[in-house]
């Protein structure tokens, strides 16, 4: 596996192995690598003959910058990790090579009616900050296909928003949320939790399943299904951002005619903002 940290020296790779006919499959990440990212890369091994890996803790989607600064960064265990998959190339950019000129006059990309809800509600330029960097990151990399995980599926939906508008050549498209045995949902942000909520996190999927549940017996009473999630988190220790039960192709309020849904959820626990969502498809 290569390490490039120069945006030349990617597109040099890139530009030889287009010359050899190759394709290219991409997963963007912010490292601290764990087995969720890594059936990502397994995923785009499947979508073509390159896979790249981009590693980058992207500074412009931090709302809040304690977040920035705590955020786990381990670029020697995320190497060796990648090493032991099958990826082609790891894209390990500094901030200075992503920003040279700075953030604060940067273009940005915005993703409207997508960027405002949600997570987008109390987390104002996240999105903005996403959208951007992966556009610059689809520039640099020129990829046929890119994979994402549904663990984000806000942000799947913004990513797959963003190449449609902008006519980007590169496919979108999810892996499914890689799981603790306890139910929960892997991500970098679980490290926060003490052995205890790590515990007590679990009832996140629990409750989104209970939900599930009550929407496949025909209970379309949206509002309390959502208000009793909220309680039952509250319950068990979370500080409840939202539990929403939205139209899966855009996350707009869901009707009793929408049949294909999604229920998602963000909730405090201790040190760790958790976000988990699952489908709920009744076609
Ligand atoms: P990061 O949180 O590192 O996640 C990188 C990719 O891994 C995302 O597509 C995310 O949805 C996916 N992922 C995270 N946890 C997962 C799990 N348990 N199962 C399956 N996939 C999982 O998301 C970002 O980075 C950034 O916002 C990024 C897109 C890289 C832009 O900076």
């Amino acid at each position: 596996m290569q390490r490039v940290e120069s945006v030349k020296a990617l597109r040099a790779q890139v530009k030889a192995w287009r010359q050899q006919g190759e394709t290219i499959a991409f997963v963007p990440t912010m490292g601290n690598l764990h087995a969720g990212h890594l059936s990502l890369v397994a995923k785009a091994r499947e979508l073509a003959d390159k896979v790249i890996v981009s590693i980058f803790v992207n500074p412009l989607q931090f709302d809040d910058k304690s977040d920035l600064s705590a955020y786990p960064r381990t670029l020697d265990a995320d190497i060796e990790q990648l090493t032991s998959v099958v990826c082609d190339l790891v894209f390990t950019p500094t901030v200075e090579v992503m920003y040279p000129q700075g953030m604060d006059s940067h273009t940005k990309v915005v993703v409207p009616d997508m960027d405002d809800k949600l997570c987008g509600q109390n987390r104002p330029g996240h999105f903005d900050g996403v959208a951007t960097v992966v556009s610059k990151l689809f520039n640099m990399v020129q990829a046929d296909v890119a994979v994402f995980g549904d663990k984000d599926f806000q942000q799947l939906l913004l990513i797959k928003k963003l190449a449609l508008d902008l006519n980007l050549a590169v496919e979108v498209i999810g892996g499914p949320t890689f799981r603790e045995p306890n139910g929960l949902a892997m991500s970098s942000r679980n490290q926060y939790l003490t052995t205890e909520q790590f515990a007590q996190a679990a009832s996140l999927y629990q409750v989104l399943s209970a939900v599930k549940a009550q929407l496949e017996q025909a209970n379309t009473n949206y509002h309390q299904l959502e208000s009793e999630a909220v309680s039952q988190l509250t319950e068990a220790g979370f500080v409840v951002d939202y539990v929403e039960i939205r139209r899966a192709q855009d996350l707009e309020i869901a009707t009793k005619a929408d049949h294909n849904l999604r229920i998602l959820a963000a909730a405090q626990l201790g040190k760790a903002r958790l976000i988990d969502n699952i489908a709920c498809n009744l076609a």
